[in-house]
């Protein structure tokens, strides 16, 4: 049975009436990728308000490992609320926040004591990140990289790439900030190999210390281990190895963004887990709640212990109802069926986006790690020129098909998959059947456009 079921076209008359009132009360800054009016959600499947079903390949932007409302999370959710909905950790303490911690100590890379820091969202756990650092090492300087996605506050923003579409208009932005070249192998210079192209940004990485600043002013050195918004690019083994020789060789603090590839995204728990390397501090956030809005920072317990009392957390940081989600979600993600399941998953998708990419020229490149994969599409396969406008019209195609899929990457010319990690292989092979048709549909109108 597939699960895509559409009854009126996307978006439908409902979705229609609803989107016009969010365009009329809400800010067009927060705007939206699709046009659907969602009623109910379970597993990889959305109803919509006007009764469609599709199938959601963006999973909420990757925080839907466990899949939309699982059973457990829901129960444990209903619990909490009617035993405690907000105490503020500020003020007491309850067991789902300690549990929480607790386990994010057990399960974060590293054999070494550890300890957290509970906070509300991806950015925040980063800003918090720096703050750690920078009251750990008493240094100002933070080192990030180009492609990077760290959030939307002033600081983390200042850390983020893509300036067009994220920055503009809102500097200016926190100073000590330095931006990296990063290794992406799709787009290294055609006279370099890899292992060439690896060593160049790896000398480039080390002159910045020279040029630009002195390791003993850097407080960290920030990077997502596979990026997210970037367009799903792992960091090269032997850069990583790099970064966290820099660090331990200047006492600079390795900071690992794994907002959008950790839990269980790669196939294991934590995307630095396929690298036998630790950070010192680790940011998560998305999937680590199932959908309740839940970050943390975890890490060496000396550095998280670098700030004053009362210097770190938030209101609503570690809230009892997102603590209960996250402890069911852990338990689910860590588990090694779970973890083979996502493995599995993404072999699928990549045998199926090979098999596309074999037949149609505008697919460039897939890439990712596990089943965090993404397929970039370009103009034309020598001159990689990018091809924004082909790929938002694939994500537009797929929308009136059913299938739910976002787009990413610098130049906007990638979609990205991001579905829960419970779905079926009917549901991969149905998602994928979507692409398969809708990169048909702008083959053929890429090719009328080149006749006219
Ligand atoms: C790698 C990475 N870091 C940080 C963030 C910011 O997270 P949030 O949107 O929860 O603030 C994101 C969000 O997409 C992300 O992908």
């Amino acid at each position: 049975m597939p699960t895509i079921h559409l009854v009126t076209e996307i978006p439908g008359p409902k979705s229609k009436a609803m989107v016009a009132r969010r365009e009329a009360a809400t800010a067009r800054g927060a705007s939206k990728l699709t046009m659907v009016g969602v009623e109910k959600a379970e597993g990889a499947a959305v109803v919509d308000v006007d009764g469609n079903t599709l199938l959601d390949f963006a999973g909420g932007i990757g925080v839907l490992a466990v899949g939309h409302c699982p059973p457990n999370v829901v129960e444990a959710l209903q619990k909490q609320a009617a035993d405690l909905i907000h105490m503020c950790a500020i003020v007491g303490t309850y067991e789902p926040y300690v549990r929480t911690a607790e386990l994010m100590n057990e399960i974060t890379p590293g054999d070494f004591p550890k300890k957290t820091v509970l906070l509300n969202s991806g950015a925040e756990a980063l800003e918090t990140a720096v703050k750690i650092s920078r009251a750990f090492t008493g240094r100002p300087g933070i080192i990030v990289f180009e492609g990077a996605y760290h959030g939307r506050t002033n600081l983390t923003l200042s850390m983020t790439s893509k300036y067009g579409l994220f920055k503009k208009g809102f500097g200016p932005f926190a100073p000590e900030i330095y931006s990296l070249p990063f290794p992406n192998f799709y787009r290294r210079p055609a006279s370099m190999t890899e292992e060439q192209y690896i060593d160049d940004c790896i000398a480039r990485l080390e002159n910045a210390l020279i040029a630009q600043i002195d390791p003993s002013a850097v407080a960290a050195i920030v990077v997502e281990t596979v990026q997210g918004e970037g367009g799903f690019i792992a960091t090269p083994p032997k850069f990583l190895q790099r970064i966290r020789d820099l660090c331990t060789q200047h006492g600079i603090v390795y900071v690992a963004d794994e907002v959008q590839c950790g839990f269980g995204r790669t196939g294991k728990l934590f995307a630095v887990n396929h690298y036998d390397i630790a950070p010192d501090l680790i940011a998560t956030a998305k999937s680590l709640a199932a959908g309740m809005p839940l970050a943390a920072v975890t890490g060496k317990a000396e550095i998280m212990d670098g700030p004053h009392p009362g210097g770190l957390g938030g209101t609503y940081s570690g809230n009892p109802l997102a603590c209960v989600a996250a402890i069911e979600a852990i338990g689910m993600i860590r588990q090694p069926e779970f973890l083979a399941r996502a493995t599995a998953i993404g072999e699928r998708m990549k045998q199926h986006l090979l098999d596309l990419q074999a037949e149609v020229s505008l697919i460039g490149d897939v890439r990712g790690l596990g089943s965090m994969l993404l397929m970039e599409l370009v103009k034309d396969r020598d001159t990689k020129v990018p091809a924004p406008d082909e790929t938002l019209l694939m994500t537009q195609e797929c929308l009136k098909r059913g299938l739910i899929a976002i787009r990413s990457g610098l130049y906007g010319n990638c979609i990205r998959f991001l579905p829960p990690l419970n779905i079926t292989d009917e549901q991969v092979d149905e998602a994928m059947g979507v692409i398969a048709e809708a990169l048909r549909v702008v083959e053929t109108s890429r090719r009328e456009a080149v006749k006219a």
